[in-house]
């Protein structure tokens, strides 16, 4: 069996729906199948330019001389052929439909009713389109699929067509987070199964399909942490944060760092991320976590990326450094009333992750 693929993701190779193409792939080569696989961003594909020259001057053929004659041989040579695509706006990206639409040419104009339903009859006999559509989307809940895969039945509810399955998966970021590649195995797995089933059963088993059908991301408001605290190492501000900090400072915001006075790790975290100094921390990303216990327990993190740092509260959902301190201790520390090193040698605050990050804290907030 040939498996021809369509990657229509612009970044090609490097995307996350690569990722599971290549999964789907490698189980259909399990079975014995020979694959290819065709990167639409790499292709010079022009417009549909909707003059119909395809059905009447030149029929079969397209005004355009790009790509497209190549790729419509390499459809044609395809016993399945794979859509790969990113969910963009709910739909294709605008490479993919430019591809779908380029392939206008394989149909015949007339329109003749064929199993019930008045159809444009294929130009070449070729037999049936027989095809896989693999997507990813950025949300974690499966619905953002639904007219996406409505699109793709009606398309598949053909003579000449037959859609063997759909692999739609949400919380597609995963699929590249080396943090989550324990997580993400079963969806994986079930993607090289339907590989096999394809070249085996010439579908998708409903069995496979029903964990298809799955988000990868079990717990959304977990996922809708981890995507936002990556925006923040970006550098970008999220809408109710203001630009800096993630939180305002209770106290006076210009009360000086080494200031205890009625200072909270809370306060000092904010002044700390206003400290924090963009030429010396670089292209620095990366997330400090806060674990304050004693008489104002809490959680805060330093986001820094982009040249800025902003504090906020609660915990990360990843984070480089860990530092697990009683309030005082630290705020001790940063008012230079105790010793850090020799408090964390006498294990008086305790530290999980890169040290290193912890021993740059004085030249990154150095103001402070
Ligand atoms: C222009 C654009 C539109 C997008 N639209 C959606 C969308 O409607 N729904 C969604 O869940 N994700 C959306 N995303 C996120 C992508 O589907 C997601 O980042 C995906 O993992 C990208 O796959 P890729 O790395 O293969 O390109 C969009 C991304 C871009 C750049």
């Amino acid at each position: 069996m040939r498996i021809v693929a369509f990657n229509g993701s612009p970044r090609a190779a490097e995307g996350n729906t690569e990722v599971l193409l290549q999964a789907f792939l490698a189980g259909a080569r399990a079975e014995g199948a020979e694959t290819e696989v065709n990167y639409l961003a790499t292709k010079d594909i022009a417009h549909c330019t909707g003059c119909f020259s395809c059905w009447t001057k030149t029929p079969g053929e397209c005004v355009h001389r790009d790509d497209m004659p190549d790729l419509l041989l390499r459809v044609r040579s395809a016993d399945v052929a794979v859509l790969a695509f990113p969910l963009y706006g709910n739909m294709v990206p605008g490479l993919m439909k430019d591809f779908i639409d380029r392939t206008f040419p394989l149909g015949h104009p007339a329109i003749k009713k064929i199993a019930g339903q008045y159809v444009h009859p294929a130009r070449y006999a070729d037999g049936k389109l027989r095809s896989v559509v693999i997507s990813n989307a950025g949300f974690p809940e499966t619905h953002h699929f639904d007219g996406l895969k409505a699109t793709f039945r009606q398309s598949g509810d053909n003579p000449h067509a037959e859609l063997l399955g759909m692999i739609c998966c949400a919380g597609g970021p995963l699929l590249r987070t080396p943090d989550a590649a324990g997580k993400i195995r079963w969806y994986l797995d079930a993607t090289q199964d339907a590989g096999r089933e394809v070249v085996r059963n010439g579908r998708i088993t409903p069995t496979t399909q029903a964990i298809l059908d799955r988000s990868l991301a079990s717990d959304p408001g977990e996922y809708a942490g981890w995507v936002n605290d990556y925006w923040r190492r970006e550098g970008v501000v999220m809408p109710d944060e203001e630009e800096g900090a993630g939180y305002r400072v209770s106290s006076d915001p210009g009360q000086s760092l080494v200031d205890r006075g009625e200072s909270t790790v809370r306060d000092l975290l904010a002044r700390l991320a206003s400290a924090f100094s963009a030429d010396r921390g670089g292209d620095l990303r990366a997330t400090i976590q806060f674990e304050v216990s004693d008489e104002k327990p809490g959680l805060y993190f330093l986001a820094i990326g982009s040249g800025r740092c902003s504090a906020h509260e609660g915990r990360a959902s990843t984070a480089d450094l860990t530092i697990r301190t009683p309030a005082d201790v630290w705020l001790k520390v940063c008012a230079g009333e105790l010793d850090g090193a020799a408090a964390f040698v006498s294990g008086q605050y305790q530290v999980v992750g890169d040290t290193a990050l912890l021993m740059r804290f004085g030249t990154l907030f150095g103001g402070a």
